[in-house]
């Protein structure tokens, strides 16, 4: 893939993500509340992991050209001959794997409306963290944007998820969800910036990084099948509950994971916030369109914020493939 990539190819990586976003989003939910069998859903975030590595492994095999013993020859330099650099990757990885977990807990546990709008909270603490951890520094336009953004979102969000809401649940479950899910904004937050910090701050490639990365996604989220879900899994099998429905959401959360990585490649966290909320706003249209949703002025209003922002912030001018230089070297 080539370095410095054409806008072009950022816009059609930011659509393919806002499409599986929205898509994964509104199938999950369904996959979680439907009546009927109810599958596992560490079990999912793991059989995830498996497939976003088999992916990343078919990219590697197709960039040297279908020789097993060249990728074999990377991975062991990389994985094996950098142990720091595997190390490294071990803190993204395990948080996101924290973050995947508690996004099922936090979309079982609250209504839709709840959870969007809590979810949104990641915008705002995205940018934060990008000015804190990377040197990132946002002109006060920017700013604005992030919270106009943010704004917009929960308008759309607020209204569309309440029209469509299903149950909302126990007070029991209602806390449960909402503190999964304050949980899982944290961890988008800082697991995304980090990540991009070691991509951009060295030249091994995405793909490897990502290699790096699902071993220990694989590790930590296996890991969560053993703690949460050992007994049911004895009992029931691994892939008790899957329909073809869930495989599907294993497909999107999959794809929609390699193409964050694309994406925090090629533009930044902050911008893939943006394509986030493009997401949103995308999928409640197709909701009214297809599902017969009826939404008011309020969406209107907050459709209309979310697209000012996105010019306010300036998209597609803003070139952040590369860190901006640091004072002190890391
Ligand atoms: O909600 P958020 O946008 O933070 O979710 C990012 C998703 O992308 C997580 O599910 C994470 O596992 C995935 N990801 C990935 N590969 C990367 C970076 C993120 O699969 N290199």
């Amino acid at each position: 893939m080539a370095e410095g990539a054409s806008v072009v190819f950022k816009l059609y990586c930011l659509a393919v993500l806002t499409v599986m976003a929205a898509s994964y989003t509104v199938l999950m939910r369904y996959t979680r509340t439907v009546e009927g069998v109810r599958y596992y859903s560490t079990t999912t975030v793991f059989v995830t992991e498996c497939a976003k590595m088999f992916f990343t492994l078919c990219i590697l095999l197709k960039e040297h050209k279908g020789s097993i013993r060249k990728v074999t020859q990377e991975l062991k330099g990389n994985i094996v001959g950098k142990p720091m650099e595997m190390l490294k990757m071990s803190v993204p990885s395990i948080v996101y794997a924290i973050q995947n977990n508690m996004t099922f807990i936090g979309l079982s546990n609250l209504d839709a409306a709840t959870y969007q709008v809590t979810y949104q909270m990641k915008i705002p603490c995205t940018a934060l963290l990008s000015v804190m951890m990377l040197g990132r520094s946002l002109s006060s336009m920017q700013w604005i944007a992030v919270f106009v953004l943010t704004g917009g979102v929960i308008l759309v969000q607020g209204i569309g998820g309440e029209a469509v809401s299903h149950t909302s649940g126990t007070e029991g479950s209602y806390v449960v969800g909402l503190t999964a899910l304050t949980i899982a904004v944290f961890c988008s937050g800082f697991a995304g910036v980090y990540f991009e910090k070691l991509l951009k701050g060295s030249d091994t490639s995405l793909w490897v990084r990502n290699v790096q990365m699902y071993t220990w996604g694989m590790l930590s989220a296996f890991l969560g099948v053993v703690m949460h879900d050992w007994q049911n899994v004895r009992e029931n099998g691994f892939l008790y509950g899957y329909t073809p429905l869930v495989w599907l959401v294993v497909l999107l959360g999959s794809g929609g994971g390699i193409y964050t990585s694309i994406v925090v490649k090629y533009t930044d966290n902050i911008m893939k916030g943006f394509a986030a909320a493009a997401a949103i706003v995308l999928s409640t249209v197709a909701s009214i369109m297809f599902m017969g949703l009826v939404v008011g002025w309020m969406f209107v209003l907050g459709a209309s914020l979310v697209i000012a922002a996105i010019f306010l912030y300036g998209l597609p001018k803003t070139n952040t493939e590369k860190l901006p230089a640091r004072k002190s070297g890391t």
